[in-house]
């Protein structure tokens, strides 16, 4: 079995003279949550494509389960960045067709239909037709119709579009489920915010070309601003070793002096009796670390 799930190396990709996608490497590892993230325009539905096989490189080479993309088909599950079921049939006749589609027995298609409409809430809607849900509701039951068929590699292009925050969690612990499960996860996203807490490695594309890539743990160490989160909120009036103060809901962000480590200034704290709840290195959002890194080129 290949080490990888995904494994792309120089992929260059060109619609006339739009280079989409350019000198691109990653690789997404066995069991991982992966989020390919930038903005609109970046390249990852391009890169998605590829990997699905319905575009093919210009340049570079691209292992998919181990194989050419394609190749490994009925393993792998795909929700598109266009979306569209068919309207007129009942959601569980929509998802036991595309299980049959895949391989699946009847039987075996509409016991996890039934499971997975349950898990996102759908369980009432099993025998409406698609066009009577909502568009989130679709959209919840378009990532089921992709992952029906129980594939080792799910590849969903922007899953949480359109989603409210409820949904987005209810599809979030969907995904969490699935990697609990062993499964692989590669999702895009261009709000990074929204898929933060999610990922465990990513890919930060920006005009085709990768700009920041690896464990989401290590990137917010290496951009950690030298502050802490603290609450409740104190007056630091007076304090030589606070650069700046930021309020954050009921919390605070306090920026230090570049040369004071936070666990010295936490014992300056503790040593004069301040009552603290919460003390914790703060760390600098996605979105903001991607506006650096650009800024920087
Ligand atoms: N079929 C096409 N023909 C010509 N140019 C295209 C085509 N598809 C995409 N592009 C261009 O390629 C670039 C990358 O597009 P892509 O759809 O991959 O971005 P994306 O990161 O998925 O963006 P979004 O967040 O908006 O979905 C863009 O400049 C886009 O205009
Ligand atoms: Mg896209």
């Amino acid at each position: 079995m290949a080490e990888y799930a995904i494994q792309v190396e120089d992929l260059r990709k060109v619609y006339g003279d739009v280079i989409a996608v350019d000198q691109l490497d990653f690789q997404v590892g066995r069991g991982e949550i992966f989020g390919m993230l930038g903005p609109n325009g970046a390249g990852k539905t391009t890169t998605i494509r590829v990997l699905m096989d319905i575009l093919k490189a210009d340049a570079g080479t691209v292992r998919v389960l181990g194989g050419a993309p394609g190749a490994a088909r009925e393993r792998v599950g795909y929700l598109p960045e266009e979306r569209g079921l068919y309207r007129g049939l009942r959601l569980d006749e929509t998802l036991v067709y595309l299980g049959r589609l895949k391989g699946m027995s009847v039987a075996s298609a509409r016991k996890r239909a039934a499971a997975l409409l349950e898990q996102v809430g759908l369980a009432e809607w099993s025998r409406k037709k698609a066009q009577d849900l909502s568009r989130g509701m679709h959209q919840k039951l378009q990532i089921v119709a992709s992952i029906i068929h129980d594939p080792a590699l799910v590849i969903l292009d922007e899953p949480f579009q359109g989603l409210d925050p409820v949904n987005s969690e209810v599809v979030k612990d969907l995904i969490r489920d699935l990697r609990a499960h062993g499964k692989t996860i590669v999702l895009s996203a261009h709000e990074m915010s929204r898929v933060e807490a999610l990922c465990e490695r990513i890919l930060l594309i920006h005009h085709g070309r990768a700009v920041l890539y690896g464990a989401l743990a290590d990137i917010k160490k290496q951009f950690a601003p030298n502050a802490i989160e603290i609450a409740p909120p104190l007056d630091w009036q007076g304090w030589a070793e606070v650069a700046r103060v930021e309020a954050r809901d009921r919390k605070q962000v306090v920026y230090l002096q570049p040369h004071i480590a936070p666990r010295d200034f936490l014992k300056r704290i503790l040593e004069q009796g301040l009552f603290v709840e919460q003390f914790a290195l703060a760390t600098m959002p996605l979105e903001q670390i991607f506006v650096t890194v650009v800024k920087g080129e």
